[in-house]
């Protein structure tokens, strides 16, 4: 039998994460598809990240009452409904539009932390309006530390003064990692080919959405490089500014001037965990870019039980790449990490359809663990750390 996923225009009607990524397929032009899944050169990390989710084999335990099932925790600092917030992911405004705040209130209205890129499309202040309806909502702010470190002073006190709790450094993209999809799609510097011109020229939708009302900037970065500066400019500026210099120094640096939760993303070697935990870190997430970065890396899950193992308990670990079940939460917790965070999984929702579509990932993301504690037979996410393993 032939099966199909739904691909049409209607969230409510996605039962998976796999349905919101086939809707995004239709309704992305090409080249903003490979933006959003694109790997490092062969993909070798990318299918890694999901074969390691799915060689796990649970042995799950029966006859326990699990009539209440509590999914509540707390992750980098905050609280969360379930144990997943909405990692960082830059240029989302190339998906939707204003996909950012689509994304910030999906993830408040849930109850699960949101993290704003720095490279993202909507500012800092506009993410704490977007979300002042909800009081208790937790915003986290990634920061690559730019060479300039003026420029990463002022997005510091940007967050503090807008409610940010935590700020999450990225240290895996020094330098861009090689996406050769990505590229093919480009003559000369980010200029589409005519392929791309005439393929987009074909989704009507997301001309519409999208690229009438106005190509997305970097907001963040606007008192560095000026409203006006094209995507070009923009890219410029964002190549001189990555800092292949840094180093723990600069952790320790950042530590002494961000006095809410700190927390070290790109982490993969029990060292360099150990490393960032010395150096002030509150939480690490166990992360290869989603295989966007180096390609040839471990997936994320296999190397989740030694960075466990380095950290002994003296951290929070988080760990992200390729999940895409609620029980991929669960084996992440497993293995011994908090909770997970979610980048192209919310991003299929919201290429689907806005804030619909995000709080659709969310929520099927949500009744997953649910329906997962039940069949392990666990009442809490305690209990996961019980359930054996073939
Ligand atoms: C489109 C896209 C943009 C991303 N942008 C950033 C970014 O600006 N900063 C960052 O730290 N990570 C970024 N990431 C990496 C994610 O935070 C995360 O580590 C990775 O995507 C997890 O893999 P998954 O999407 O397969 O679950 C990006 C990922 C994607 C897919």
């Amino acid at each position: 039998m032939k099966r199909k996923l739904y691909n049409g225009r209607d969230p409510a009607r996605a039962v998976a994460i796999a349905d919101l990524r086939a809707m995004a397929h239709r309704r992305l032009p090409h080249f903003a598809l490979e933006y959003l899944e694109s790997g490092a050169e062969d993909e070798l990390t990318s299918r890694r990240n999901r074969d390691a989710f799915d060689a796990i084999e649970w042995i799950p335990r029966t006859l326990r009452d699990v009539s209440k099932r509590a999914m509540t925790t707390v992750l980098g600092g905050s609280h969360s409904s379930v144990p997943m917030a909405i990692g960082p992911t830059g240029f989302n405004g190339m998906l939707w539009h204003d996909a950012d705040l689509a994304l910030a209130r999906a993830a408040a209205r849930l109850g699960v932390p949101f993290c704003l890129a720095t490279l993202a499309n909507a500012s800092i202040e506009r993410i704490a309006t977007a979300t002042r309806e909800w009081p208790d909502s937790s915003r986290w702010l990634q920061l690559y530390l730019f060479r300039d470190r003026h420029c990463t002073l002022e997005l510091l006190q940007r967050a503090r003064s807008a409610g940010f709790s935590t700020v999450v450094l990225t240290t895996d993209a020094v330098v861009y990692g090689n996406r050769n999809w990505e590229a093919r799609n480009y003559r000369g510097f980010k200029r589409p080919d005519w392929r791309n011109v005439l393929n987009t020229a074909s989704h009507w939708h997301w001309l519409k959405n999208v690229y009438l009302p106005g190509l997305p900037r970097f907001e963040n970065l606007d008192s560095f490089i000026g409203k006006r500066a094209n995507a070009l400019k923009a890219a410029e500026w964002i190549e001189q500014q990555m800092d292949t210099a840094l180093n723990w120094k600069d952790l320790e640096w950042l530590r002494e001037r961000w006095d809410g939760t700190l927390i070290v993303k790109g982490i993969m070697a029990g060292d360099d965990a150990r490393q960032a935990v010395r150096c002030g870190a509150d939480s690490i997430v166990v992360s290869n870019h989603g295989g966007r970065q180096l390609d040839g890396a471990a997936s994320s899950l296999s190397a989740l039980a030694t960075v466990s193992e380095a950290v002994a308990g003296k951290a929070e670990i988080l760990l992200d790449s390729g999940i895409r079940r609620g029980m991929d939460v669960l084996k992440a917790r497993r293995l011994g990490a908090q909770g997970g965070l979610l980048a192209r999984a919310t991003l299929y929702g919201v290429a689907a359809a806005g804030e619909t579509g995000a709080l659709r990932a969310l929520e099927i993301l949500r009744g997953e663990v649910d329906n997962g504690l039940a069949q392990l037979g666990c009442a809490s996410l305690d209990d996961v750390a019980h359930v054996s393993l073939a």
